[in-house]
């Protein structure tokens, strides 16, 4: 690893300040246009041809050139703690080869150790990245167990620290993952607080099982890390995220979306209405499963990620085409990098490799090479998957992800017909290995801009220790909580027309009227029925029906008010008779309802639990007006 470059004086950048990028295509997520973009003290000031500006600025032709906002890597993981190691990539080497690829902002994830809160893991974060990292950075918090401190620390997090993002694991059993009702609680906090929701989505359960299953027939290397964790896995545990976030009415993002189900899963939720996006990786994108049956352990091992790559070859393509229609939102890398030793911790195990795989260096050629350069998709949407659409979903738009007059001026400047190939002799990365290894990509970012600085200079990566900044993502991004706020118009009612209600007043008393009527009705019934009671005590209900209503102070009564007289004569022991008849005065008045109401289904239907609720079989079936 080289010596980090160290922080360069303010009072000595005055002449970096001032840059001028004549005669490039910019390229935007709804548009390319030609024109010159004119940069000062980390702002983009001016757009536009024939600009006037200060002598002495820098000029960089860009003629042939795309100058596209800066790569925003939404997902890595810089010196993370995982499976007993620490990844190898930290927040200055992982940051600057961030940079060297096109990216000029990377969002990692503060995951706390077991026993650390929330807010320790994220000062914890910030101290240590604060002072080593070339480009900005911000930060999505892992939420690994669940108690009312931790609901509390949220929500601090997401209204004093910049925090909109919070990752639970439906993975990793016995560590991070958290089960169906933490979930829906989790989300229910996001919620609250206007943050998004993130999910590694794979069925913990069925992996730890599928595991031991595995390990037990003797399948140890890591092609069994895939066997116990095949695509269905994943699918079910998008689908029950995207479930569990809509009854919430939480905005979800599926982190890490590897596999063919999964990402139908959450085109599918979207399709739905769920309010959800997708991110696919670079590795998805590159490369694929078929890698773990190669007969080098090592090669094998530096494919283990999670979720992992899927054996069907026609799956980067497949991941692709959703990046490119609409499926899938958002490319991340995961990038989580451990050496050949460090993988070695699972010689003997596959459940024991530490999971992760390189990717911040190379997301964005990849994403060009097999979007872009294969026809797949246009650069517009590459700019949209790879800057646009994580700056609007994580609040940062437009300071970042679009090439706009007071943005911050993260550009790259990319040359889509110069080639290189991949290579771990040649990456900035520390880690010893590279998934896309030989392979050739065009498109290669010829300059960097972060925040106005030239930090890849005609591809000479010149980055600052220490230059980037923490940036608040803050909460209710619009970009999403303007979805959710839509879905969020409380239950409506019908509208009635005052017609209607007046009519409605009309039969709410006439029916006190008949409740009256009925109350009377039954009083004078109750005080005839010993004389009835005398005369028919061995009547039928058929004989009896008539006689009953012939006096006339008994009002039609409901089939369930007639007593039967038993055959044998006298009552027995705790028969009904008239007498003692639990026929009431509702089931009365009931009756009498249904008589004197003309119309009893109300337009557009009844509310739950209120007059309407329980309509009479008839009102049921008549049509809504
Ligand atoms: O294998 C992976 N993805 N490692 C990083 C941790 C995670 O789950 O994102
Ligand atoms: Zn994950
Ligand atoms: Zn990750």
């Amino acid at each position: 690893m080289s010596t980090p470059v160290k922080k360069v004086p303010i009072h000595l950048q005055s002449a970096q300040n001032r840059l001028l990028i004549k005669n490039g295509k910019i390229v935007n997520e709804d548009e390319i246009v030609d024109n010159d973009v004119y940069v000062e003290d980390g702002v983009i000031k001016q757009l536009g041809r024939n600009l006037i500006i200060p002598g002495g600025t820098r000029v960089i032709d860009a003629r042939g050139k795309y100058v596209m906002p800066g790569g925003i890597d939404p997902h890595t993981h810089f010196e993370l703690e995982l499976m007993g190691t620490k990844s190898v990539d930290d927040f200055y080497q992982g940051t600057k080869a961030a940079v060297a690829g096109g990216t000029t902002m990377i969002i990692d994830f503060a995951i706390p150790k077991q026993g650390e809160s929330l807010l320790e893991a994220y000062d914890r974060y910030r101290a240590t990245a604060d002072e080593k990292v070339c480009c900005d950075y911000g930060l999505h918090i892992g939420v690994t167990s669940w108690n009312s401190k931790v609901k509390e620390e949220m929500a601090i997090l997401a209204r004093d620290h910049g925090i909109n993002s919070f990752k639970v694991f439906m993975a990793y059993k016995d560590t991070f993952m958290l089960r169906d009702p933490e979930l829906i609680e989790v989300f229910a906090a996001c919620k609250d607080i206007g943050a998004v929701a993130q999910v590694h989505a794979e069925n913990g359960d069925l992996i730890a099982e599928n595991t031991k299953r595995l390990l037990a027939a003797g399948v140890t290397g890591p092609e069994g890390h895939e066997m116990s964790r095949p695509e269905e896995v994943e699918a079910e545990a998008v689908n029950r995220a995207c479930v569990i976030a809509n009854q919430v009415n939480c905005p979800l993002y599926v982190v890490h979306v590897m596999s063919r189900s999964a990402a139908e899963e959450v085109e599918a939720a979207r399709r739905r209405g769920v309010i959800v996006w997708g991110e696919t990786l670079a590795a998805a994108l590159g490369t694929d499963g078929t890698q773990y049956a190669h007969s080098c352990w090592r090669h094998a091992a530096g494919h283990v990620l999670s979720p992992p790559l899927r054996p069907d070859p026609d799956t980067p393509y497949n991941l692709m085409i959703k990046l490119a229609t609409g499926g899938l939102q958002v490319t991340g890398s995961d990038n989580c990098t451990f050496n050949s030793e460090q993988k070695a911790l699972g010689k003997n195990d596959f459940s024991k490799i530490p999971n992760g795989v390189n990717g911040v260096e190379d997301r964005m050629s990849v994403v060009w090479e097999k979007g872009v350069q294969a026809g797949i998709m246009n650069p517009t949407r590459f700019v949209a998957v790879t800057s646009t659409n994580a700056a609007k979903i994580f609040n940062l738009y437009p300071r970042k992800g679009v090439i706009a007059v007071g943005s911050d001026a993260d550009i790259v400047i990319w040359d889509p017909n110069r080639k290189r190939t991949i290579s771990a002799e040649t990456h900035v990365q520390a880690v010893d290995f590279n998934i896309f290894e030989g392979l050739e990509v065009h498109g290669v970012p010829e300059y960097v801009i972060v925040n106005g600085r030239v930090c890849v200079d005609e591809c000479d990566v010149k980055v600052v220790h220490g230059y980037g900044r923490f940036v608040e993502t803050p909460v209710y991004p619009p970009y999403v909580y303007d979805l959710i706020s839509e879905r969020e118009q409380k239950p409506r009612g019908v509208a009635r027309t005052e017609v209607e209600l007046k009519r409605y007043a009309e039969e709410d008393a006439a029916m006190a009227k008949a409740r009256e009527a009925a109350k009377a009705a039954a009083a004078t019934a109750a005080a005839s029925a010993a004389t009835i009671g005398n005369i028919y005590t061995n009547g039928s209900v058929d004989s009896l029906k008539p006689k009953l209503q012939n006096l006339s102070c008994v009002p039609t009564l409901p089939e369930s008010a007639v007593v039967t007289p038993s055959a044998k004569g006298p009552r027995l022991e705790g028969q009904r008779n008239l007498q003692d008849s639990t026929f009431s005065i509702s089931e009365d008045v009931d009756e009498a309802r249904r008589a004197c109401i003309r119309v009893n289904n109300p337009p557009g239907g009844r509310s739950a639990g209120g007059f309407w609720s329980v309509p009479p079989k008839e009102e049921t079936e008549a049509p809504s007006q």
